[in-house]
């Protein structure tokens, strides 16, 4: 794992990307209330500049900032840009919350061993979208969530945590995710505790 350098209380500065309601985000910044917990919140990034996840980081009391990614000639350019937002709020470690913009592999390359990923299904089944109606389609009994860190190729990279949750015969894509969802918010503080550690 890489050095971080640590705030005085010993936490490692986070930022987290979202594109829109940000049940994670809160999940972790709610989690980052705890006095031991490794972890800051110091920014709330995102492509989308009305993210609901935006408005609960304000009421929150913590930075935000929107980045429209059409405002970009290349996916660099938009990448070199959120990254100055990064480092201006000083974070050392990402994570990404529901962000569903493709980062580009000079950035992932960068941050390697620093981002992390919440992804709904059961890595490395489904990466992708449509994750919860594509596992109903396919008749699975069982479901679930990962968190990974994050390397050039699409919801890939070293499993830090799962949660199973069951299928159930009356689910809907919207039942399940709601199922599932419930687990993220679990995994995913826990997960970047365990990992930040120090
Ligand atoms: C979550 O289910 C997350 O796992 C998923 O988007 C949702 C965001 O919800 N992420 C991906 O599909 C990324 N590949 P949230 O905005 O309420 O956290």
């Amino acid at each position: 794992m890489p050095d971080f350098v640590r705030d005085a209380d010993g936490r490692v500065p986070v930022a987290v990307f979202l594109s829109g309601r940000g049940s994670n985000f809160l999940a972790l910044a709610e989690a980052a209330k705890a006095p031991d917990f490794p972890a800051k919140i110091v920014l709330a990034l995102s492509n989308k500049a009305d993210a609901k996840g935006l408005e609960s980081a304000r009421a929150m009391g913590i930075p935000t900032v929107a980045i429209a990614h059409r405002g970009f000639a290349s996916r660099d350019d938009f990448d070199a840009a959120i990254e100055a937002e990064v480092m201006r709020a000083g974070a050392q470690f990402i994570c990404l919350a529901g962000f569903m913009r493709i980062l580009g592999a000079p950035f992932v390359g960068r941050w390697e061993g620093r981002m992390m990923n919440v992804h709904p299904s059961l890595l490395p089944l489904y990466r992708g979208l449509e994750t919860h109606a594509r596992a109903l389609a396919d008749g699975a009994t069982e479901h679930g969530c990962t968190v990974h860190l994050v390397t050039p190729e699409l919801d890939d990279g070293p499993i830090l945590a799962q949660a199973r949750v069951p299928v159930l015969p009356d689910d809907t894509p919207d039942s399940l995710a709601a199922r599932v969802l419930v687990e993220e918010h679990r995994i995913y503080p826990a997960a970047l505790a365990d990992y930040l550690k120090a």
